[in-house]
């Protein structure tokens, strides 16, 4: 006989995951994620930690919380972390939500977004982005009512690369009502020229309901590890937070990993410089195909391929060639494709390949 599943899980929709990591020799920009691997002092540190996995994680993470609170001068009690920021946000969706509640976030966004709806029976409320693939807020904030618990800005957006000042989002959060939990999801903030990644901490200051979502993954390289946090503007969430969540959520390697990464961060500045050069020579070569681009401000493009090129079989000539990229359709746009910028080698190759299929 079948199992039978619950309710919930004809909901949540299925995570659309990069597939073809079996060939060999691929060249992988499908996930966002950090060419470069892990500092040797980072490295060091996992070693060390390697000695003392008889023991469970430490379970408050008091030395992660603490580097981030001297990092960003915000409270310990203040401060969440996660198995990946990921964990913090489906989280944050089991502590707010449930029947009768609603979630507002734009589409097309990060596609863990639907999940939290999904999994809890709140209502989503998706706000179309703007004509240049924005957020639009004015939209968003027309959509507030009094059943929103959750509010989610992605900043820089993940799939379509596009950011919006960080002034626009103070007068939006000046704004909206505080019963309304806001986080702003900020996993790419390291590469957006157009804010200082460190000025949207001095929102929290003003705004109890705000989250900023952070991680590890992207511009320190340790997705392999999972680790994430959010800079809160109350002790209220992290609380709530670890009611919901299963005890030693973040693994003792993680934890170490991430001390250390928050001591180099003059090596994380270069990387975002190597990053930003990338950035701006493939875009160049990308338009000379004729390809039209949102203005990326993150480790990634968003390029429309145009009405005579199937996104299909760009696709899996991408593929064929061993290169991984990301389809839109099943981030929630037809005929687009999301590539992660990677180094100066494995670019050539995507450039090479695209130009060969178009
Ligand atoms: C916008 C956005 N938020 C959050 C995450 C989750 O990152 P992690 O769970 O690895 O911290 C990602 C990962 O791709 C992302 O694109």
């Amino acid at each position: 006989m079948a199992l039978e599943f619950s309710e919930r899980i004809r909901r949540i929709p299925y995570y659309p995951v990069a597939g073809g990591y079996a060939q060999e020799e691929l060249v992988l920009l499908a996930s966002n994620e950090s060419p470069y691997p892990p500092l040797p002092e980072v490295r060091a540190a996992i070693e060390r930690e390697l000695a003392t996995l008889n023991r469970y994680p430490d379970p408050s993470n008091s030395l992660l919380r603490r580097a981030l609170g001297d990092r960003y001068g915000v409270a310990e009690s203040r401060i969440a972390i996660g198995n990946g920021s990921c964990d913090i946000l489906l989280a944050a969706g089991e502590a707010l939500l449930e029947p009768g509640a609603e979630v507002v976030y734009a589409w097309p966004s990060f596609s863990v977004y639907p999940h939290l709806s999904a999994a809890s029976g709140a209502r989503a409320v998706t706000v179309p982005l703007d004509s240049s693939e924005r957020h639009d807020l004015a939209a968003m904030l027309a959509e507030v009512t009094v059943a929103t618990r959750l509010l989610i800005i992605c900043n820089p957006n993940n799939p379509t690369s596009t950011a919006v000042a960080l002034k626009d989002i103070a007068d939006f959060l000046a704004e909206l009502p505080p019963h309304v939990c806001a986080i702003l999801d900020e996993a790419y903030c390291e590469f957006n020229l157009l804010d200082d990644s460190e000025a949207s901490i001095e929102l929290l200051e003003h705004h109890p309901n705000l989250v900023l979502l952070r991680t590890f993954s992207k511009v320190h390289g340790l997705c392999g590890l999972r680790a994430g946090f959010a800079l809160c503007g109350s002790d209220d969430l992290p609380r709530v937070l670890d009611q919901v969540r299963q005890p030693f959520f973040c693994n003792a390697l993680a934890q170490a990993a991430a001390v250390e990464a928050l001591a180099h961060e003059d090596e994380v500045i270069a990387r975002v410089t190597r990053n930003l050069a990338e950035r701006e020579s493939v875009n160049e070569r990308l338009r000379a195909l004729g390809l039209v681009l949102a203005d990326s401000q993150t480790n990634f493009c968003w390029l429309h391929l145009g009405a005579e090129r199937e996104e299909r079989e760009v696709m899996s000539g991408l593929r064929e060639r061993g290169v991984l990229v990301r389809a839109g359709t099943p981030l929630g746009c037809e005929g687009a494709l999301r590539v992660t910028y990677g180094t100066p080698q494995e670019n050539a190759r995507f450039l090479d390949a695209l130009a060969e299929l178009l």
